[in-house]
């Protein structure tokens, strides 16, 4: 029975360690940049916001997202909301009211169309895959037989185009081949072909302020969590002296 045990334990620990190994590469073994993201960094997420909104929001919804609900978490004013943050319209040609869920600017369907495949909603990619988004914000290059000009090495073949490319700039893909005939292996890397407005660590920045962004909408509550955990703490300790008078009251008869 212990041996029978102890296999089952090293069978766990072994499939576990595998799994721990495949997190950092993708499916297409490219390995993945740690997003080092913080929910807790409030200037961080609003500059998260601010781009989603500007670049991404065009095609992506956040539909389980609310702006006035984004807006208070990351304690920005109604005033910056309704100004800086809202630019979708809503059936009858109005901007969307603060209360309102994070749509997207275009239809599904058009945007399946025009990119091959419909831009998914956003609001809960970031919960688990931060490092992903991250890294596939950092992977786009020029590929002039991709119908946007553009692939990315963690999302072959992808349907968006390179939205940020004017803040990054255009990256190329360089190959070299090492080894010889069945054993070659080749190495790639992105190359900085032509700069854009930003220098690459401004840029890491960015994606990293959006990926925050993705994380937090995709768990708001984490932001609360650690609170009530404290609270509860201090409610326990509290009622433990309480129930520790009641029980003296209760027996002093008794002895
Ligand atoms: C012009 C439209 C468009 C814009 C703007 C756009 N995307 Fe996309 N995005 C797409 C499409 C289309 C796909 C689906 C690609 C596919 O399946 O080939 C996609 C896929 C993604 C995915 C993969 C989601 C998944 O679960 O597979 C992520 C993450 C993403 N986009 C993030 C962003 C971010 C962040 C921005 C803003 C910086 C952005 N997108 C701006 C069109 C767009």
């Amino acid at each position: 029975m212990k041996k029978f045990i102890a296999s089952v334990m090293f069978a766990l620990s072994a499939s576990l360690m595998v799994v721990a190994n495949t997190a950092s590469a993708n499916e297409e073994g490219v390995e993945l940049e740690h997003a080092d993201v913080d929910i807790h960094n409030q200037a961080s997420l609003q500059r998260g916001v601010k781009y989603f909104v500007n670049y991404c929001m065009g095609c992506h919804s956040l539909n389980f997202s609310r702006y006035n609900r984004v807006a208070k978490d990351l304690g920005l004013t109604d005033e910056q909301v309704t100004k800086n943050l809202i630019f979708t319209r809503d059936a009858n040609g109005d901007l969307e009211k603060a209360g309102s869920l994070m749509k997207n600017g275009i239809s599904q369907k058009d945007a399946a169309e025009w990119f091959g495949a419909p831009p998914p909603d956003l609001t809960l990619v970031g919960r688990s895959q931060t490092d992903w988004i991250y890294s596939y914000l950092k992977a786009f290059y020029v590929d002039p037989t991709r119908p946007m000009g553009v692939n990315n090495t963690v999302f072959p073949n992808v349907g968006m185009p390179h939205v940020l490319w004017d803040l990054q700039g255009q990256q190329e893909k360089e190959c070299v081949k090492e080894g010889e005939g069945g054993h070659a292996v080749e190495h790639c890397e992105l190359k900085l072909v032509k700069p854009g407005s930003m220098t690459p660590a401004e840029y890491d920045q960015t994606a990293r302020d959006i990926t925050n962004f993705l994380a937090y909408v995709g768990e708001p509550s984490k932001l609360s969590r650690k609170t009530y955990g404290v609270f509860t703490l201090l409610f326990l300790g509290l009622f433990a002296v309480v129930a520790y008078f009641l029980k003296k009251e209760y027996w002093k008869d008794v002895h």
